[in-house]
């Protein structure tokens, strides 16, 4: 293994790391340099626990063997088709499995390579399938303040997270709105399951109709749960009331699931977990549990149709050199094969009242001012330093890491999100450390 002590500053200096503050980094690096079942290892050998599934992707942990073994028989059979006029088996038999644990009637399949592309090409088909119907003034996409689709110019543009944008705001996809972020500190503080307040939020999406006219809305874009900005969740009713607006205005509801897909929330899909089912899912991470980037746009029969009626010729002028790459197919027919054998899509529904128990005893902790939860998630949102948004967040973060757990932070929020091959003595050890981390503060 190699040894961090054997990396010196300047072998550091050529790698520009991505969301990340570099200088502060390459001062004081954290490596990772080995990893199996719940666990990563540092190069100087120290064992941490992932907290996290890596980045919310590792959903049946890290390095299992029936993954590695089918995508290195891929690769030596077949290691690259063209996806454009061509295609591979694998693709077919992949799209398949998907469909069969998709939500009932999203039932066709456009793979890419990442959640961001995902997010592009759900905002391409929305557009495109609009104007195949003779409705081409539906240009317009709405997403949500605090919302995470993304670093696509389609993504930062329906996204609502400042510093994601700020610096391209020029540049942004004309023609955007936002709804409001649903969180609510003040009235849904410590909830335990959906928060009681703020589906009425949802009807902010009948005000953008009466100003636009919904002759010229396409599609509204959220993630069920919002990760990145710190696991905010739905209100109860909420998601409902924006599906029943999205009907009757002929608006196209994508659920961004590329955190909640494949199991995070105790169903295979948040859309089934809630009982609201979208036109359009967006996935990627848990596909190929993390081992090869892959992404897929689920859509339904009608926008399907809607595209295979349209005149002869390519339907759809889009697609990437690794659409549906054979070993990313290859990967995630394993990853299906090893969530459907182990039960993993519902693991979370049996963890969830621990998970949520465990979360709820940091309640009273020094600068704890809110807990929540749903299946195997968690945000535990800290009283910001005065004047320093976000340092509190990191220094939790960083000594978490010293102390053997792997957590996530966004600003002062703390994220967890396991493999959902968690046991609960593991569970235990997060909040555990991360008790001992806050009392310490
Ligand atoms: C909801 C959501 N959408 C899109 C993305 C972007 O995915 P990627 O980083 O694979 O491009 C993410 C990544 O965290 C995400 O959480």
């Amino acid at each position: 293994m190699p040894n961090s002590a054997a990396l010196t500053r300047s072998d550091l200096e050529a790698l520009w790391l991505p969301f990340t503050h570099n200088r502060q980094f390459k001062a004081k690096p954290r490596l990772l340099a080995k990893a199996s079942g719940m666990y990563y290892w540092t190069p100087d050998g120290r064992q941490v626990l992932d907290a996290v599934a890596g980045l919310w992707c590792v959903n049946a942990g890290h390095g299992r063997r029936e993954i590695t073994e089918a995508v290195s028989a891929q690769l030596e059979t077949m290691d690259y088709a063209p996806p454009f006029q061509m295609a591979h088996p694998q693709a077919f038999a992949l799209a398949n499995e998907l469909v069969g644990i998709a939500p009932k009637g999203l039932d066709h399949v456009f793979f890419t390579n990442s959640g961001s592309e995902s997010v592009d090409t759900a905002l391409k088909i929305a557009l495109a399938y609009h104007r195949a119907r003779g409705q081409g003034t539906r240009t317009r996409l709405i997403g949500r303040e605090r919302g995470y689709h993304g670093v696509g110019f389609g993504g930062i543009s329906v996204g609502g997270i400042a510093p994601n944008r700020k610096t391209w705001s020029a540049t942004l996809v004309p023609g955007v709105d936002h709804l409001p972020h649903t969180h609510d500190l003040a009235r849904n503080a410590f909830s335990r399951g959906l928060p009681e307040h703020g589906a009425h939020l949802a009807d902010e999406l009948e005000r953008l109709v009466t100003l636009h006219d919904a002759s010229n809305i396409a599609a509204v874009i959220v993630e069920p749960i919002a990760g990145s900005t710190g696991v905010l969740l739905p209100p109860r009713g909420y998601l409902k009331r924006l599906r029943e607006i999205c009907d009757k205005h002929g608006i196209i509801l994508i659920f961004d699931e590329v955190i909640t897909g494949f199991g995070r929330t105790g169903s295979a899909f948040a859309a089934e977990e809630f009982g609201v089912k979208p036109d359009i899912i967006t996935l990627a991470k848990g596909l190929t549990n993390g081992c090869i980037p892959m992404g897929a746009v689920l859509v339904t029969k009608a926008i399907y149709d809607a595209f295979m009626q349209g005149p002869d010729g390519i339907e759809l002028f889009h697609g990437y050199t690794y659409s549906a790459h054979p070993a990313a197919c290859a990967a995630g027919l394993a990853t299906l094969g090893i969530y459907q054998r182990d039960g993993l899509l519902t693991r979370a529904k049996s963890l969830a009242k621990h998970w949520e128990d465990a979360a709820h005893a940091l309640r009273g902790l020094p600068n704890v001012i809110d807990i929540r939860t749903y299946g195997l998630i968690v945000g535990v949102e800290l009283e910001p330093l005065a004047g320093k948004p976000g340092a509190r967040g990191y220094d939790v973060f960083t000594r978490c890491f010293e102390r053997g757990v792997l957590v996530r932070q966004t600003a002062d929020i703390i994220a967890m999100s396991p493999p959902l091959i968690v046991e609960p003595a593991q569970i235990e050890q997060m909040f555990g450390t991360l008790a001992e981390v806050l009392r310490s503060q």
